[in-house]
């Protein structure tokens, strides 16, 4: 068997196949030190908390670190930003491997191929994404896999876009980048990421409004939509302000990019918008709206979005992965890896 990995800044999710389902398993990438004591110990005991103790200190990791931190008075730290591991958090790496591992177990058999994803080179920050990748190569190597990258935008072709022959433009809106990939035939034309998403809204409207930011990115993911409905002078009338605004950069820097490269004449796609970010109502509208509005060298046949936007990274990978094992097995016949040109099948269902 095979699996998918994604590796994000504020989720990271697994995928394999199950039968005919394909199963995720997903963990805040977040975490809280607490000082040891009697208390934490009780909490603790409570045996799915994900945890490491060291000397005094306990690391509560994923989805409990939030409510530690609440109960404890802590803040929550993140061992990504902007898509790749924190140069500000010294202890990013042996979190990441201790959610990694949960979320993705043991390998099924001694080397299992997985395919995890990896941002693009930022087009707007200094930030590379080679260390990064190769750092999660290792420790994906050492957990007994065989890992292999696959770039998050291609990701989003191989899991949204297969009725498409695998051609168009995918757009992943996360929490610490937007990722952006132009597809012909399953062969990515156009790669690169942004140095935005999510956080940047979160910040950006916390620093406007006086609100913590934690609070933001609740009331953010609580019941927030894009209709524009909402008080001028509040936190959602601020959110839509900055919503409107990333989806601004990031529709200027596609219609920019897509500028410089080749794009074949009469080329007519659809574009699919998917990711955390993506997630209020009216995202998919104002996108459409906004692209319409801007002057690109291609037409666009429609904009989607997708039911489950948090799993499209981690479904693609799966479907890569598997497509590429079928291929070496020789159990189907027209599969293929996303850099040889032909096209992969896809078989991830949700
Ligand atoms: N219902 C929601 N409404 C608005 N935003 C949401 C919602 N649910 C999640 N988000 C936001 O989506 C982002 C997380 O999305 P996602 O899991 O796709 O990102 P990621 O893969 O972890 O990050 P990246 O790809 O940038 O490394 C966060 O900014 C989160 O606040
Ligand atoms: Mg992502």
């Amino acid at each position: 068997m095979a699996k998918g990995l994604d590796v994000g800044t504020m989720n990271i999710l697994s995928s394999a196949q199950e039968s005919s389902d394909t199963v995720f398993v997903q963990q805040r990438n977040s975490f809280v030190e607490i000082e040891y004591s009697d208390m934490a110990e009780q909490m603790l005991s409570r045996s799915d908390v994900l945890h490491i103790r060291k000397d005094d200190q306990v690391y509560v990791v994923g989805d409990d670190a939030l409510n530690f931190a609440n109960i404890f008075n802590e803040e929550t730290r993140r061992p990504m930003q902007h898509g790749i591991l924190s140069s500000e958090e010294s202890s990013a790496i042996p979190m990441i491997k201790l959610i990694t591992e949960q979320v993705v177990g043991e390998p099924d058999s001694p080397n299992e191929r997985l395919y995890y994803s990896s941002p693009a080179d930022p087009i707007d920050s200094e930030l590379s994404t080679l260390y990064h990748e190769k750092t999660l190569e290792s420790m994906l190597g050492d957990m007994g896999y065989d890992p292999e990258p696959i770039n998050e935008g291609m990701a989003v072709i191989y899991s949204e876009l297969a009725d498409n022959d695998f051609t168009g433009l995918g757009v992943s809106f996360g929490a610490g980048m937007t990722n952006v990939c132009l597809a012909y035939y399953a062969v990515p034309v156009m790669t690169f990421s942004i140095a935005r998403g999510g956080d940047w809204i979160d910040e950006q409207t916390a620093g406007a409004t006086g609100t913590p930011v934690d609070k933001v990115t609740s009331i953010k993911e609580d019941d927030f939509a894009l209709d524009f409905r909402t008080d001028v002078g509040g936190v959602e009338g601020a959110l839509a302000i900055y919503y409107e605004n990333l989806l601004d950069y990031v529709i200027e820097n596609i219609a920019r990019e897509v500028d410089e490269e080749d794009v074949e004449e009469g080329l007519d796609v659809p574009v699919v918008v998917t990711g955390g970010t993506s997630s209020p109502d009216g995202f998919e509208d104002l996108f459409a709206d906004h692209l319409a509005g801007e002057t690109v060298p291609f037409s666009i046949s429609e904009v989607r979005s997708v039911d489950e936007p948090m799993y499209s990274v981690a479904s693609g990978a799966l479907v890569a992965a598997r497509s590429e094992e079928d291929e070496e097995t020789g159990s189907n016949g027209s599969t293929a890896e996303s850099n040889d040109g032909s096209e992969p099948e896809a078989e991830a269902e949700d």
